[in-house]
């Protein structure tokens, strides 16, 4: 009889679905019942030996069982589905009240925090943010500058000499040379950068250092404009009631030259440890662009005037944040970074 023939593959099916261990064995149990030479699909293929009047009931009969084993295949797939998400969740727990690992970050260098500091305040000013190359001619970090072979300055700043005339250079004011070698007029720059001088490394000194160079060329530009430019400055860096000197100097570039004091921001001028005694402290070089210079550089110094100054970086954030040996910030030591 086919309906128990029906019933037998039927329970054999569920037996072997019940039994069956993974998706792979669910799949060959799938053909080798349903399949088209499966043994539901043979009996189908034996419908010819059934009376036709049967033929219908045998028909739905076959489609029962086959409706019958997928729904049992469906539902063991569904949940070995449902367990392999389990266990895959389970092998990724993760336990969020274990400690976390602190990562060590880097901190910023009290030269870039004086640096940034300093653009702020000429930036503010209206001023543009400039580069010049490190290696450089002679003729941009010495002769252009109204320092000929000759000169004493030369002896003052001992170079480091590459070859020929090429050079590191001593001075950011060689891109005082390349900016005003451009022709574009006026000029309101400063330029920070790294310079080279063959000094012994010591608490104050260093073969590699940083300046930050300005540069102002303008028609009437004064005296008074320098005075007031960097008086501004000073007061912006290290506090409103701070006051400055200009004491005359020597640069061979500039004409007249001048060394810029401030006010001691420890005592106020009154004379302490910080100031040796002096209640001012010394921060800058400045002075009124040589017309010479101008001159070498293509600007009619009849038309043209302009000021200068140049700032040790280091000395600026030795100052500001009281660090008494400038080898302190070629350490990189994070302990000493962190404070600033
Ligand atoms: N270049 C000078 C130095 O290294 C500093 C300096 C002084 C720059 C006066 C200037 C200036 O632009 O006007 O000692």
């Amino acid at each position: 009889m086919i309906s128990e023939q029906l019933e037998k593959i039927r329970e054999e099916a569920i037996r072997q679905i019940s039994q069956s261990e993974g998706l792979d064995k669910l799949n060959e149990i799938r053909v080798s019942v349903l399949g088209k030479k499966g043994e539901l699909t043979g009996i189908l293929k034996s419908m010819k030996d059934v009376a036709p009047e049967d033929r219908p009931k045998v028909g739905q009969l076959v489609n029962e069982t086959r409706e019958a084993i997928e729904k049992v295949l469906e539902e063991t797939k569904a949940k070995m589905e449902a367990a392999a998400r389990d266990a895959k969740l389970k092998a990724e727990v993760i336990d969020v009240t274990l400690p976390a690992k602190k990562n060590k970050v880097g901190h910023n260098h009290p030269n870039n925090v004086a640096l940034e500091e300093l653009e702020r305040i000429f930036i503010g000013m209206g001023y543009e943010v400039a580069e010049g190359p490190e290696v450089e001619r002679d003729y941009y970090n010495f002769e252009a500058l109204n320092i000929p072979a000759d000169h004493p300055a030369k002896d003052e700043q001992d170079t480091f000499y590459i070859s020929g005339d090429i050079l590191l250079r001593t001075q950011t004011s060689s891109t005082q040379v390349h900016e005003m070698e451009k022709g574009k007029l006026p000029i309101k720059m400063i330029a920070p950068g790294r310079v080279f001088r063959a000094d012994e490394v010591d608490a104050t000194h260093s073969p590699s250092f940083h300046q930050v160079e300005g540069l102002v060329i303008d028609k009437d530009v004064t005296f008074a404009d320098l005075k007031g430019t960097l008086a501004e400055f000073a007061k912006q860096l290290f506090g409103p009631d701070t006051k400055t000197k200009f004491r005359p100097h020597h640069f061979p570039f500039t004409e007249p030259s001048a060394e810029m004091d401030v006010s001691c921001f420890k005592c106020g001028g009154k004379g302490c440890r910080f100031c040796k005694g002096e209640g001012w402290i010394e921060i800058l070089g400045c002075g009124m662009v040589h017309p010479h210079v101008l001159e070498m550089s293509g600007i009619d110094p009849n038309e043209y005037t302009g000021f200068a100054f140049g700032v040790g970086l280091e000395r600026i954030a030795l100052l500001k944040y009281e660090i008494d040996d400038m080898r302190l910030l070629y350490e990189n030591d994070i302990r000493f970074l962190n404070q600033f």
